[in-house]
């Protein structure tokens, strides 16, 4: 049976994500853009909720993030939010709404807080947007960096690609790591690289470091709920773990054990697709707290000729 009653739901806050850190306590993270799934989410246990500009993919179909508009960032984080009152929301700044000056990537962030009560806000890059995360920081939002793969800025990656594999490219991630860390973000995501590198990252930070496609040496693991779901029908990494197979099973026994099934939906008003994303969010919550996944089924490999290569970095 999936996660905690609306009630019960503490909303996190920074204190306890760092705390989380020191304990070794994995932070389950998800992606959320609506009402009825971030209620399920909520419902399920999970620390905390992105509300990502993959929505602009997942949720309203567009080919890439790109077009992604600060206002409709700002519809589907006000949706999350009235599904999931009690967790701790993380808005994601589009393409176009911080990179431009600070003033832009201050308002941009405001608009997150007070419009949709995000509680932070996520930007991608390093050293070329650190001006604007100093800024955002001193005018008193909290944010999480994004370095790694970053889906805004695939085409000068050449597309989804694995990072941090070569000295080069984790020297890269370490610098920009290092200097946002400096600027003052509270967390960081890194995306798509494998785990030794990414694992040495969360090492060398004082600050919690959270990893979607980079493995279980981190400090927290996040999941695109569509991925979670198997809702999206374009392309699915290899990271991403599809958790309904596990839940109908649960759902299988809960319907047995209902005498009357034209009460399904009626009595218990989220008695059937709501019942099954509880169930498949509260399992992926279950495995992360339990360092179950990403596991090495999940994880991108190394060979170890590029891990021995790797080991000659100077941040290593
Ligand atoms: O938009 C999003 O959901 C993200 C994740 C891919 C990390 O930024």
């Amino acid at each position: 049976m999936f996660g905690k009653n609306a009630e019960s739901v503490q909303k996190r806050t920074l204190i306890d994500f760092r705390k989380m850190k020191d304990n070794g306590e994995p932070v389950a993270w998800i992606t959320a853009y609506d009402f009825p799934l971030s209620q399920c989410a909520e419902a399920a246990g999970v620390d905390m909720i992105l509300i990502g500009d993959s929505g602009g993919m997942v949720q309203l179909g567009y080919q890439t993030t790109n077009p992604v508009t600060m206002d409709e960032m700002i519809t589907l984080s006000k949706s999350v939010r009235r599904g999931a009152p009690n967790t701790f929301l993380v808005g994601d700044m589009p393409q176009g709404s911080y990179e431009v000056s600070k003033e832009t990537a201050i308002s941009s962030a405001l608009r997150f807080v007070k419009e949709a009560g995000c509680d932070a806000v996520k930007c991608e890059g390093g050293r070329r947007v650190v001006d604007k995360v100093k800024a955002m920081v001193d005018a008193g939002i909290l944010v999480i960096g994004h370095l790694g793969l970053t889906p805004q800025s695939t085409a000068s990656f050449g597309g989804y690609r694995v990072q941090g594999k070569t000295v080069a490219t984790f020297d890269e991630i370490m610098e920009d790591a290092l200097a946002l860390q400096e600027a003052g973000i509270f967390s960081l995501l890194l995306e798509a690289m494998p785990n030794a590198p990414a694992a040495k990252v969360a090492k060398k930070l004082k600050i919690p470091v959270y990893g979607i496609g980079a493995g279980d040496g981190v400090d927290g693991q996040l999941l695109i709920m569509h991925d979670l779901l198997g809702l999206y029908s374009g392309f699915r990494p290899w990271f991403a773990k599809c958790y309904i197979p596990q839940s109908i099973s649960s759902y299988l026994n809960h319907i047995q054990s209902t005498e009357d099934v034209r009460k399904l939906g009626r009595e218990e008003q989220s008695d059937g697709l709501g019942f099954i994303a509880r169930e498949a969010i509260a399992a992926y919550v279950e495995e992360v707290k339990l360092h179950k996944f990403p596991g090495s089924q999940y994880s991108y490999p190394i060979k170890p000729e590029e891990l021995d290569n790797l080991k000659k970095s100077k941040y290593w």
